[in-house]
């Protein structure tokens, strides 16, 4: 009888999305099995066993028990694109939108993306990390346990800076596990806008030898308003030289050749693809890029069209889901929200959502090897839930059924609240 730190005992239905590794596709991506009456055994923070209860509590004793009630427990989501770091909402550009103004002429004004550059400009560290906090804790209330974050509202070295600084911050200051993406290329700031090359050179020469250090992946916004391909290329391409794994905002808006760049480059992502090509889809699949589909963005733009999932489904690539959460185009902060959009406006089946949330999502921000599943050896990122049905999660959509969340085997959300580790200042 070995003894752990924890056990998770008394889970009424226990889903651990255990299965092959790496990112999963087709029939793979849409097998959910549960286990009836189950039990998790946890130790330093991560799982050393889970599945029926009588196995777990006949092998492990455990220093410290922890009732699940009979509650739904699976693995904690996550959420695999986010521009979290903002100093304002943009409450009044969604009103413009609803009166007939679109997204890429309010671009061209000034507007959209260059508005929350400037606020993030004149707002110091302190007032983006408290925002981002508490930004974080509504994503753990619905269930997220590690986030991907992208700079991208500083368009500076100076603001870039800040905001990889923040996200740095918000690991250290919160239970969520944050991954840093580095998205220099979002817009054209303003003092650029009659020199975009010039702010292409900036990005190669300046920014990411200075910031490369502080983030994992570089992103570029490829889209005929903002980066051509060749500049994108050009971009990811001296990402990779500092180390960075390219990621892409692909064929949000129009086929702009983004999946195809994503593919040749063998990026890690390819994400949006609202109006991926058909050739875009192959090569995804051909090149193993994940293609991140954030249905929250064309819900709140009222695009219209969405990323064809299931071409891309039968085509073999594996999808992941994200928030998209930014104050532009996804103000949510919750996943469930997105799998249920995804189930209704993309065809997912409940199944291929909760893999594309989990599991996929963590290979899609390079946490595959460590999260989005209760397999030995992982992290313990738990949910503990008030359904009996894990597909109750996207089926009540906009109702939160989440109730206790753990992060590394300890407990982080307790019914509507964080809790603060024993010796720790809130
Ligand atoms: O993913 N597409 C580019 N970036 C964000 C929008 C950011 C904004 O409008 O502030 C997106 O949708
Ligand atoms: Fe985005």
């Amino acid at each position: 009888m070995r003894t752990v730190d924890l056990i998770i005992d008394d889970i009424g239905t226990l889903v651990t999305l255990a299965g092959p590794p790496g990112p999963r596709s087709g029939a793979e991506l849409g097998t959910v099995r549960s286990v009836p009456g189950a039990a998790i055994a946890i130790q330093d923070g991560e799982v050393v066993a889970a599945g029926p209860r009588r196995e777990i509590v006949d092998r492990y004793r455990a220093r410290r028990v922890h009732d699940a009630q009979g509650r739904l427990a699976l693995p904690g989501f996550v959420d695999a694109h986010t521009h979290l770091v903002y100093a304002r909402e943009r409450i009044e550009e969604w009103e413009m939108r609803l009166a007939g103004a679109d997204y890429v002429q309010i671009a061209e004004q000034g507007g959209g993306i260059r508005a929350s550059v400037r606020q993030l400009r004149a707002a110091s560290h302190a007032e983006l990390l408290a925002g981002a906090l508490a930004r974080l804790d509504r994503m753990l209330a619905s269930g997220t346990t590690t986030v991907e974050i992208k700079s991208g509202y500083g368009l500076s070295l100076e603001h870039e800076r800040k905001s990889l600084e923040v996200i740095a911050a918000l690991d250290r200051a919160h239970p969520i596990h944050c991954v840093p993406t580095f998205l220099g290329a979002h817009e054209v700031p303003d003092e650029y806008r009659h020199d975009r090359a010039g702010y292409v050179r900036l990005v190669i020469d300046q920014m990411l030898p200075a910031l490369a250090p502080l983030a994992r992946f570089c992103d570029v916004f490829c889209e005929a308003h903002v980066f051509d391909v060749a500049q994108a290329r050009a971009i990811l391409l001296a990402g990779r030289r500092h180390g960075l794994l390219p990621k892409l905002h692909a064929d949000e808006l129009a086929p702009t050749g983004g999946a195809e760049l994503a593919a040749e480059l063998g990026a890690t992502s390819a994400d949006h693809l609202v109006a991926v090509s058909e050739e875009g889809i192959r090569r995804l699949a051909a090149a193993g890029v994940i293609a991140v589909l954030l249905p929250g963005t064309c819900y709140f733009l009222r695009l219209g069209r969405r990323a064809p999932a299931r071409a891309m489904v039968e085509a073999g690539v594996a999808l992941a889901l994200a928030t998209d959460s930014n104050p532009g185009t996804s103000p949510t902060t919750s996943m469930p929200l997105v799998m249920s959009l995804a189930c209704q406006e993309l065809g997912l089946r409940p199944a291929e959502a909760l893999v594309a949330a989990t599991v996929n999502a963590a290979c899609a921000i390079g946490e595959g090897a460590r999260r989005g599943s209760l397999e030995p050896g992982k992290r313990a990122d738990v949910l503990l839930c008030d359904a009996e049905d894990w597909r109750a999660l996207p089926y009540h959509f906009g109702t939160n059924l989440v109730a206790q969340v753990f992060i590394g085997g300890e407990l982080v959300w307790d019914e509507g609240r964080r809790v603060q580790p024993a010796g720790s200042t809130p």
